[in-house]
């Protein structure tokens, strides 16, 4: 079948997608994924549909008892390459659950009869996969996170330069502090939220959609905890602050903490799930 296969890989591209043969007629791509254990590229040719302006495959593997290897290797990576013979693009693999799956497989079968009865031969329910083409003209959720990150990170910065100005004994420490206070129950309620939201939200959406991304929500999870540890112990000594008093050193130290937590939870956030985001929804306006 791999020599098959290369064959009409092979004739794909020489043809501009066009096949003779047993495939004259047929809508194909070509499909290249990263093997779930070896990582080694593998380019197959596939049946696709286009509903709704989207990409759309089934990992019928013609109604076999198991999932076709390609569809293993995009539960361990979501991302893939797509080829149209005239075009090569980056694509991003959505597996879409429940419902949603269901509603999208009956507009499969009312294009194209022959997958229910590729369903009918077998168990196994057919998965149904968005394909997903990464566009950059589009800003999606995932850019409207990065947003939120960036401010995220000033408010932070100009936090610690307030306690810096404290512990320096610049200007007026007396206003500083209040307005430390004000700006700080602010910072924390906003990141708390931003921070629920994802753990409610966006992250088991993602883990569904995209099984390859589990272990890196996972510890996006436990980031979370960590910081809003480290959160609830900056609002208990800025609440009971007492002007001339405590010590602002810790203070900072403890934001000191708290950022460097933070940004290294940022970039992970933005290089692990940010292009999976975009494709699911828009930014809010
Ligand atoms: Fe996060
Ligand atoms: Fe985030």
């Amino acid at each position: 079948m791999t020599g098959f296969n290369d064959q009409v890989v092979e004739e794909f591209r020489q043809n501009k997608g066009k096949l003779g043969g047993m495939f004259e007629g047929w809508e194909l791509i070509l499909l290249t994924t990263a093997g779930a254990k070896s990582g080694k590229r593998r380019t197959n040719p596939l049946g696709y549909l286009e509903i709704d302006g989207k990409t759309v495959v089934v990992a019928s593997n013609m109604g076999a008892s198991g999932h076709p290897g390609w569809y293993h290797n995009i539960r361990h990576d979501q991302r893939v390459t797509i080829e149209t013979g005239t075009e090569t693009y980056e694509a991003v693999a959505a597996i879409p659950s429940g419902a949603e799956r269901d509603a999208l497989f009956a507009k499969v079968v009312a294009k194209d009869p022959g997958f229910a009865e590729y369903q009918a031969k077998t168990t196994r329910e057919l998965p149904v996969v968005i394909l997903h083409r990464l566009d950059d003209r589009v800003r999606g959720m995932g850019d409207f996170l990065v947003e939120v990150h960036e401010w995220l990170r000033d408010e932070l910065k100009t936090l610690r330069k307030g306690v810096d100005d404290i512990v320096a004994g610049r200007a007026d420490s007396l206003t500083m502090e209040k307005s430390l206070r004000a700006h700080c129950v602010s910072f924390c309620e906003a990141l708390t939220k931003h921070h629920t939201g994802e753990d409610r939200g966006a992250f088991p959406m993602l883990a569904q959609r995209f099984p390859a991304l589990a272990p890196a929500l996972t510890k996006l999870g436990e980031d979370h905890v960590v910081v809003a540890a480290l959160q609830k112990r900056i609002r208990e000594l800025v609440e009971g602050y007492v002007h001339g008093e405590s010590d602002p050193v810790r203070l900072r130290d403890d934001f000191g903490a708290l950022a460097d937590e933070l940004e290294a939870h940022f970039a992970y956030e933005e290089k692990t799930v940010v292009a999976a985001l975009n494709v699911t929804a828009p930014a809010p306006g």
